[in-house]
């Protein structure tokens, strides 16, 4: 049995971020889209999401538009930017009811105990998601909070294995997992580009390299998610001896490309760090 069947589930806040999870939950088919509510501040842009995605929208530049989403739902996701979250959480505090409201914040770098400074004693999962999201491959890092029920948890766990990967993971263990999901969308759409310059030195169109390295990234991940295999088995497999693989692997190493990729997830969390300071 779903944890979210007959849920209703709303969003404060309709940006990049929450887009990318709530057209994951209905792609999934978690909830249908009369049970899906976004609250957000401009008219044009509530209206883009209603028309796309046939969802109610709640204009929430006041507080009645904000507690009108409250009270219209029993899941709440903060998708608010962590700058605007000290202006809302008190009032947001006020309308929910703790019987019956979860809170999920997937605010980047805001720990749960900030969160339950202000949402005292409600039900909180904090999530760390990421933009594959949007096509239910995205992979999340959930920290229930101190008053988390059991349920929500499983409930998190639903949602976040239907959309891509959910693990429950200690909150210190947040800033390494942003490292490699938040930033790997960046960090993978490099890989993959460069593959393709590759392919179109040698002769390939632009469209059909670029297909050709993405789908190479989703099959050799869904290998070592679906078949349990070690990547550098993976990598053994198909490098035979004095072949091109071994030759292209060579190259890669020379150019120091896993130190690169070591230091792109070491030097972001250095970077997100600084910049919470
Ligand atoms: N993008 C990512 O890859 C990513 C990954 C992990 C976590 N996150 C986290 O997700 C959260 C949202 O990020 P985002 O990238 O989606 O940012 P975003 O695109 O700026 O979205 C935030 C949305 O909240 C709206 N908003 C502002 N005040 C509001 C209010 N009073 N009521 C309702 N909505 C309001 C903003 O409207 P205006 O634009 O008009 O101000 C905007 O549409 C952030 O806390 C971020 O740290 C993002």
């Amino acid at each position: 049995m779903s944890m979210v069947t007959g849920k209703k589930i709303g969003f404060i806040g309709g940006g990049r971020m929450g887009e990318g999870i709530f057209s994951g939950i209905l792609k999934a088919g978690l909830i249908p889209p009369q049970d899906l509510y976004v609250a957000d501040i401009r008219e044009e842009h509530l209206e883009d999401l209603r028309k796309q995605y046939g969802m109610n929208v709640i204009n929430s530049s006041t507080n009645d538009g904000l507690k009108t989403l409250i009270d219209s739902v029993d899941v709440v996701f903060l998708a608010i930017l962590p700058q605007v979250a000290p202006r809302l959480l008190p009032f947001i505090n006020e309308c929910l009811d703790d019987d019956r409201h979860y809170v999920f914040s997937i605010m980047g770098g805001v720990l749960t105990t900030t969160i339950e400074q202000e949402i005292k004693s409600a039900s909180l999962v904090r999530i760390m998601p990421n933009t594959p999201m949007s096509v239910c491959e995205g992979c999340a890092g959930i920290v229930p909070g101190k008053n988390c029920k059991l349920e929500h948890k499983e409930m998190a766990l639903e949602i976040f294995n239907r959309i891509g990967l959910g693990l429950l993971l200690p909150e210190p263990q947040i800033d390494p997992l942003t490292g490699i999901s938040g930033c790997g969308p960046a960090f993978c759409g490099i890989m993959i580009q460069a593959l393709a310059d590759g392919g179109v030195y040698l002769g390939l169109t632009r469209d059909d390299a670029i297909k050709i390295a993405a789908q190479t990234l989703v099959g050799t991940g869904k290998m070592v998610l679906e078949q349990g295999i070690h990547p550098e088995i993976l990598k053994d497999n198909v490098c035979s001896p004095g072949g091109g693989t071994i030759g292209g692997t060579v190259s890669l190493e020379r150019s120091g490309f896993r130190a690169a990729c070591i230091d792109a997830v070491i030097d972001a969390v250095d970077r997100m760090n600084e910049v919470v300071k």
